[in-house]
């Protein structure tokens, strides 16, 4: 038996994709983000920062950094590099080495495999370059019997950064921050020392107080600071020193508002709430606690936020503040449904459910992604993204994405899966009476999903495998099959009726045509009987 290399070589390719393509199909899954960077990420020069982030997905998805514009992140030498198994690391940089566009940006991962893409929440990355500072202690005096508050003052460069950790009564006792304080000292949350109730003995006494950099771990320490006692005696009448304007926490978090007086006699504190109405008295409550300059809320609600306000009063007067207090309230982001499988021509329709504790949250910025694409926003209702007459293009991973005010994303993704569809033939030939000599091709495409696989016969039986016969089928960017017969010198043996049959796991469809060759028995006969001899005789000619 001859075969022709290249006859092979095709049979083989073709041999494969039928035992290999469909079930492999079947387990096609897009890519999910197993671990999705944070929203936030801050480091310091010294430490430098890493970005973790991967996915699962059928085949394995890799994963990619892109800028906010979308353009690739690429490795820079010795500043950032991107792991092999996704995290994007910012290497630990000198000062002079500080970069806006690699070390404050945005960054976005974005996992992708051949079912579709999908990109990651916004990651802010903010890189702090270590700073020599400075603390004082500057020292708010009071008479005897009153209080004194000790502030250790942080340069407003690092403020933000900075909180402080302790004081120290020298030569060596420690105080530490606590909502209460043991009746003569109390080192409030927001760093402020209050010394009770003062004596003559707590004249000179020294103290220091002790700051830490957030992101470098640096302690640094004031020099002692001397208290002295005001021989002032008169009452003095309240005023707030210090109160936390804006205090945000997350839900189930403890929210702690504070709202420091001067004033002597000491003053009292009282605590109000400004919803709706006017001012309601804040009660003390088993999540509440009311510890005279500090109100302390456990486990907050979105329904502790609102605008507060202390009033700090004694025989001399009154003074207030006004104190905001809002709660983020986490929420979840689901597409309904995951998973999508609709007939080509079919509509899709996908939802984007956005929850908060369980419940729906009202009108929010949606914005629907495609393959980590951002889709133009017409055609589509409020959470309802609808594509119509889906074609293999709309196949992919579809997002939705919601971006919050105070600048965190959160997204869900889900699949759009082309239903399976019977095979279409989209071209055929024609049948075509030649004499022998030139060469002949046949041609069919079929379009279906999964996409088809074309085979021909002659006949009803497999074409003949000589040299004169060459199969070739390849396979559209549009998913179409695309299959030549191509019969260089065609002979008169090789007249007949010719069929292409296009398969999937959906269906089969199939054409047949005569191709007739002058000067031959066979293209003259038409019953079952010729058409056993032409079998048997190609048979011998095989042999
Ligand atoms: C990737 O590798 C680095 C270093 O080997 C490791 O620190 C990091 O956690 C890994 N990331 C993930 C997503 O597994
Ligand atoms: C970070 O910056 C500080 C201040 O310029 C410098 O002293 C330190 O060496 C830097 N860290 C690295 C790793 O270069
Ligand atoms: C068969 O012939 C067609 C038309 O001439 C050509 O496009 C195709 O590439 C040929 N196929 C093979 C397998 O030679």
């Amino acid at each position: 038996m001859w075969i022709s290399s290249r006859f092979f070589v095709i049979l083989l390719l073709l041999n494969l994709d039928n035992t290999c393509s469909e079930p492999f199909e079947a387990h096609l899954r897009g890519p999910g983000f197993v671990m999705e960077p944070p929203g936030r990420v801050e480091f310091s020069n010294s430490s430098g920062g890493w970005l973790d982030c991967s996915a699962s997905g059928s085949p394995q998805p890799t994963v990619d950094w892109v800028h906010a514009d979308g353009s690739a992140v690429t490795e820079i030498h010795g500043v950032r590099r991107v792991l092999r198994n996704g995290t994007l690391v910012l290497m630990p940089f000198a000062a002079a080495a500080y970069h806006q566009d690699v070390h404050n940006t945005i960054y976005r991962c974005i996992a992708s495999n051949s079912v579709g893409r999908i990109v990651s929440r916004d990651v802010q990355v903010r890189a702090v370059v270590a700073q020599a500072y400075k603390v004082d202690v500057e020292v708010l005096s009071a008479a005897r019997g009153c209080t004194a508050i000790l502030r250790c003052v942080v340069p407003t460069f690092v403020k933000e950064l900075v909180r402080v950790v302790s004081w120290v009564h020298e030569p060596a006792i420690y105080i530490y921050p606590s909502l209460q304080g043991d009746g003569k000292f109390h080192l409030l949350p927001t760093g402020e020392l209050l010394i009770h109730n003062l004596q003559e003995s707590d004249e000179s006494q020294s103290f220091r107080c002790r700051s830490m950099h957030r992101l470098t771990r640096q302690v640094v320490v004031s020099s002692p600071t001397r208290l002295r006692i005001n021989s002032h005696r008169g009452i003095i009448s309240p005023s707030v020193v210090e109160h936390t304007a804006h205090v945000q926490v997350s839900q189930d978090e403890g929210a702690v508002l504070l709202c420091v007086a001067q004033g002597c006699p000491s003053p009292e504190y009282s605590w109000f709430t400004h919803n709706g109405a006017g001012p309601l008295p804040v009660l003390s409550g088993p999540r509440v606690r009311l510890l005279g300059p500090i109100l302390a809320i456990e486990a907050v609600t979105g329904e502790d936020s609102g605008v507060y306000k202390c009033t700090a009063g004694n025989v001399g007067g009154e003074a207030s503040a006004e104190l905001r207090l809002t709660v983020a309230t986490p929420i979840q982001v689901e597409i309904s449904p995951n998973v999508l499988s609709v007939h080509m021509g079919g509509t899709a329709e996908f939802r984007c459910l956005v929850t908060s504790n369980g419940s729906p949250v009202g009108m929010q910025n949606i914005l629907w992604y495609k393959d980590g694409r951002q889709l133009p926003s017409s055609g589509r209702v409020e959470d309802t993204l609808v594509v119509p007459r889906v074609s293999r293009e709309n196949r992919g991973m579809y997002q939705c994405v919601v971006r919050r005010p105070e600048g965190d994303t959160f997204q869900a993704t889900a699949e759009l899966q082309l239903g399976d569809a019977p095979p279409v033939l989209l071209y055929s030939f024609i049948e075509q009476t030649l004499q022998p000599g030139p060469a002949v091709s046949l041609k069919c495409s079929a379009a279906g999903n999964p996409t088809p696989q074309i085979s021909w016969t002659l006949d009803g039986f497999p074409l003949p495998s000589n040299g004169r016969f060459m199969i070739g089928q390849y396979i559209t960017v549009h998913g179409d099959v695309i299959s030549h017969v191509n019969i260089s010198h065609v002979m008169v043996e090789d007249g007949g009726e010719y069929a292409c049959i296009a398969e999937n796991r959906a269906g089969r469809v199939q054409h047949a045509a005569r191709l007739n060759i002058y000067g031959t028995l066979y293209s003259h006969t038409h019953g079952m009987h010729s058409k056993h001899t032409d079998a048997h005789m190609r048979k011998m000619l095989m042999a």
